[in-house]
């Protein structure tokens, strides 16, 4: 591989494990000469960071190859070359397929590999033939990969803590694509995390596929669960707020529960997903949690931070799914209240144990739950957000609006804000006074420093 300058195009798909993943892998591949493009259309490699949650998740990956092969085509006429590669979960899953099925793919890579980029590039270089790359190696990505850099101003930022699962839910390709759990150590973490406050980030989302089954080894030599590491980040000068994503009930340990009461840095939202509210169902899930061990569960961390918005996911649809047991879904919903949460049809998935179950639930019936689900879940959204009116919240104000003089920031409840503002403030947390709620974000006023909450009081 020459180091003459070259144009990278990344699309990604699938969740923000993707997204920390494909900032990774421009980093990767910025010594070997690559700089982002936006533009898929003037890109010497294009790479596709793709997603194997849903069947819908993974099609989109050869609708995506079918355009591609038109750009490279084109490109090709005027004498210039386009190399395609896959990356993320669905090139763990398929391999090899997807350079047969497509064929315009030069690259797959599984995403424990992103370290090899530049090597697997420069034997596609000499070999002239597609790579596929999809092996779990044993040196470790995080250790190998580049230093995270500093980007833009954008005052938040991902940092992937732990990666894979070991629970094996009978629907889910994760512990398939993402392999074995592993945890980052807490040294690592703590030196990227140092990094990005440098550079001006204010919050930082940790991220695993089961981040509160978290369990790195500390400075100390002991094993540090996520609570622990929560306290010690928060302790960074200049970092004004955590969160982390996503959770399993099963992990969510008393520590943990009080670090939502006692870290102030710990912002009041946690995205827990509990699947189903049928006792059966969970169980053929393999969840190990009860809808009464949720309910248990929520009213602990409420106990301890009230205020605290919940989201969620939800699956309709499950092999074997009844009328009764979707009922107890809605009625688990409604106990609980959730400030926000996403719901999906049940997607049947190669490999997994679920997929071989012979009670499926038609289509039909998939589409009449999810929309009853569905119109709860905006209900109890609308309801959440109209209790802002007229509240003072501190808002992180991340970048420009869409109309001018516009500035878009986050509540501690994870809502988007709009308010009108001085592009200066961008990456400062101002008080802002709610006075317009909308379907997916609320409106506000600026307040002056004078009109200010006191200290850094995020709780209303
Ligand atoms: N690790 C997280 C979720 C990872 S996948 C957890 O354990 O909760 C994100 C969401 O996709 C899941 O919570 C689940 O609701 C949904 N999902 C996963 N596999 C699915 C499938 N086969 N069909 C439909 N939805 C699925
Ligand atoms: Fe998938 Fe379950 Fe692991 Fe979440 S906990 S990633 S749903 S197997
Ligand atoms: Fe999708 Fe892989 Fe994330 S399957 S949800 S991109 S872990």
């Amino acid at each position: 591989m020459t180091k003459e300058r070259k144009t990278l195009h990344i699309k990604t798909f699938g969740c923000q494990m993707n997204v920390y993943d494909s900032e990774r892998m421009v980093d990767v591949l910025a010594p070997i000469g690559f700089e982002l493009n936006a533009d898929a259309h003037d890109a010497d490699l294009i790479v596709l960071n793709t997603c194997h949650i849903r069947e819908k998740a993974a099609e989109k990956v050869y609708s995506e190859l079918g355009r591609l092969r038109q750009i490279k085509d084109a490109r090709a006429r005027d004498g210039k070359e386009t190399l395609i590669a896959v990356a993320g979960c669905v090139a763990q899953a398929e391999g090899a397929e997807i350079v047969a099925r497509s064929g315009i793919v030069d690259l797959v890579i599984g995403p424990q590999s992103y370290q090899r980029l530049p090597q697997l590039l420069e034997e596609q270089a000499k070999t002239r033939k597609p790579v596929v790359e999809t092996e779990f190696p044993a040196e470790g990505k995080f250790e190998q990969l580049p230093k995270n850099r500093a980007r833009g101003r954008a005052p938040t930022a991902f940092l992937t803590i732990q990666e894979g699962c070991d629970k094996f839910c009978t629907f889910c390709v994760v512990p398939y694509t993402r392999g074995a759990e592993f945890s980052r150590p807490v040294g690592q973490v703590e030196a990227e995390a140092q990094a990005l406050v440098g550079s001006g980030v204010k919050e930082l989302t940790l991220l695993g596929q089961n981040v509160n089954a978290y369990h790195g080894e500390g400075p100390d030599g002991e094993v540090w669960s996520l609570a622990r590491l929560l306290g010690h980040l928060a302790r960074i000068d200049g970092l004004e707020r955590l969160r982390y994503t996503t959770s399993h009930p099963r992990d969510m340990d008393v520590g943990l529960i009080a670090a939502h009461r006692d870290i102030e840095e710990l912002m009041p939202y946690l995205h827990l997903p509990f699947q189903s509210g049928s006792d059966r169902i969970l169980k053929a899930m393999n969840r190990k949690h009860t809808a009464g061990d949720y309910v248990e569960l929520v009213a602990k961390i409420r106990e301890g931070r009230p205020d605290m918005a919940l989201s969620t996911d939800v699956i309709v649809g499950f092999p074997g799914e009844s009328d009764a047991d979707f009922e107890a879904t809605l009625a688990l919903v409604n106990e609980i209240g959730f400030a926000q949460a996403y719901s999906f049809k049940y997607s049947s998935r190669p490999g997994t144990p679920a997929a071989l179950a012979e009670d499926q639930v038609p289509d039909a019936v998939k589409s009449e739950r999810l929309q009853r689900l569905q119109a709860l879940i905006e209900r109890q959204k609308s309801s959440f957000n109209a209790g802002f009116m007229n509240v003072t919240m501190p808002i992180l104000l991340e970048r420009k609006g869409r109309k001018p003089g516009q500035l878009v920031g986050r509540s501690p409840y994870l809502q988007p804000v709009h308010a009108m503002g001085d592009e200066d403030l961008i990456g400062t947390i101002a008080p802002v006074e709610i006075n317009g709620i909308g379907a997916n974000s609320l409106d506000g006023d600026i307040l002056r420093l004078a009109q200010s909450l006191p200290g850094r009081d995020q709780r209303i």
